[in-house]
């Protein structure tokens, strides 16, 4: 079959790699109808390159139809459905209790980390990922979410990551309703946070420096702003002078604004893979620009929540303000199972009350992929969002 896979710093192919096949009785295979570039692709396309191995088969937003369904799968040949992008079994203590990125069953305790994670390297199990012709899907009798027939991919698709996470990240800020939330950063996951706090009936401003990400917000009721000293003043003039109650980093650990931890990440890039891996972890490799504006900008007494992905074991912090301003931190990779009773029904919704509808920029051939993962991240041609189409 086809697949995109990682070759090294900034540079993904399309390759011809074995079909996949079932391994356990409760594996399935699916056929890909669907598969999108996230940002956190782009974490293993230039910074987590040292986790990476040449070949590996990257992606974790698919969707698709099953082919091949193991006898303890619960699914059968036909079923339509979308894969999370973490595996999780379902019944473990983590499982249990809401925390499937977490899940005991498929933690990846080699490198101390959390759930198995589909094309996401070696610290999250090295499972080959979903944007390919077809996918491997395992403990397929728990993650894969079926979905009905009528409604076309992308009002689903984002179920298998980009609207769980963004819902986390606001439910992580402990607000509803009458309450002020800043989202920074609106790539993808900032677009929904910002779009769901707006549902929720939130005031939300939000900042990013990409003009026609700004716009697509403000055509869902965001206030925007350009990065910089400007926009924290001005947010914090709309909410009283306080700031706002919580502040959602919808950013990560490639911000922008952070030039010396810039120039580590890209040395750290070019280091000899074990060498590097250990740099991060004993330095503090993040671009941490986006969380220091959230910790100057959110009111005292506030929280952040983190939905941006961060990588570093000793990344500085300005404790002082932390603790001084009383800010409550959440973070983690989300939860998606979770929270995805409460999605389905927004997303079949036929007023599109999240503005599904107008979210994708780009829908292109699988073969396209190395050109959409340069657009994606130099944000050129209007690129907000990319999905993949395997048959394309
Ligand atoms: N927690 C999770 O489960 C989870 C899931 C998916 C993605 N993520 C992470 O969320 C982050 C965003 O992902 P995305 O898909 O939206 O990607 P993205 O890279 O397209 O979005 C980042 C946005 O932040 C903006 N930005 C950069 N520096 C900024 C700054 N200093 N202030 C304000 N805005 C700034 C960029 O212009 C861009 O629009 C990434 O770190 C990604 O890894 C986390
Ligand atoms: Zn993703
Ligand atoms: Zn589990």
């Amino acid at each position: 079959m086809k697949a995109l896979t990682w070759q090294g710093i900034r540079s993904v192919t399309v390759d011809t790699v074995p079909d996949p096949i079932l391994q356990q009785p409760d594996d399935a295979i699916i056929e890909v109808t669907s598969t999108a570039i996230c940002g956190s692709d782009l974490h293993l396309y230039e910074v987590l390159g040292p986790f990476m191995n040449k070949g590996d088969v990257i992606g974790h937003e698919p969707m698709g139809v099953v082919v091949d369904a193991g006898p303890e799968s619960g699914l059968s040949p036909g079923d339509r459905v979308v894969v999370p992008f973490q595996i999780a079994c379902g019944d473990c203590y983590m499982c249990r209790r809401g925390l499937q990125t977490q899940c005991e069953t498929t933690q990846v305790r080699a490198q101390g980390m959390g759930a198995a994670l589909f094309g996401y390297s070696e610290l999250y199990g090295s499972v080959p990922g979903g944007q390919a012709e077809f996918l491997r899907v395992p403990h397929a009798g728990y993650g894969p979410i079926k979905v009905g027939a009528e409604l076309p991919d992308h009002r689903y698709l984002f179920l298998s990551d980009v609207l769980p996470t963004a819902w986390q990240a606001v439910a992580y800020t402990g607000l509803s309703g009458d309450a002020d939330l800043a989202v920074l950063g609106l790539g993808p996951i900032g677009q929904f946070c910002a779009r769901i706090g707006v549902h929720l009936g939130m005031r939300v401003h939000a900042i990013d420096p990409v003009p026609e990400r700004r716009q697509m917000a403000a055509r869902h009721g965001v206030t925007v702003h350009d990065m910089g000293e400007e926009a924290i003043g001005t947010i914090r003039e709309a909410t009283g002078g306080r700031g706002p109650d919580a502040v959602i980093d919808a950013v990560g650990m490639e911000a922008h604004g952070s030039p010396m931890a810039k120039a580590t990440q890209l040395a750290t890039g070019l280091l000899p893979d074990a060498v590097a891996q250990k740099a991060m972890e004993t330095a503090g490799v993040d671009r941490l620009a986006a969380l220091q504006t959230a910790i100057e900008l959110v009111r005292r007494g506030g929280t952040i929540s983190l939905s941006g992905v961060y990588g570093g074991q000793a990344s500085p912090l300005p404790m002082l303000t932390l603790f001084d301003k009383q800010i409550e931190l959440r973070m983690g990779q989300a939860n998606v199972r979770r929270w995805v009773d409460e999605l389905l029904p927004l997303v079949e919704d036929p007023a599109d009350p999240l503005g599904v509808d107008d979210f994708v920029t780009h829908r292109l051939p699988l073969e396209q992929g190395p050109d959409a993962y340069e657009m994606f991240q130099k944000k050129t041609d209007g690129c907000i969002k990319v999905v993949l189409d395997p048959k394309g």
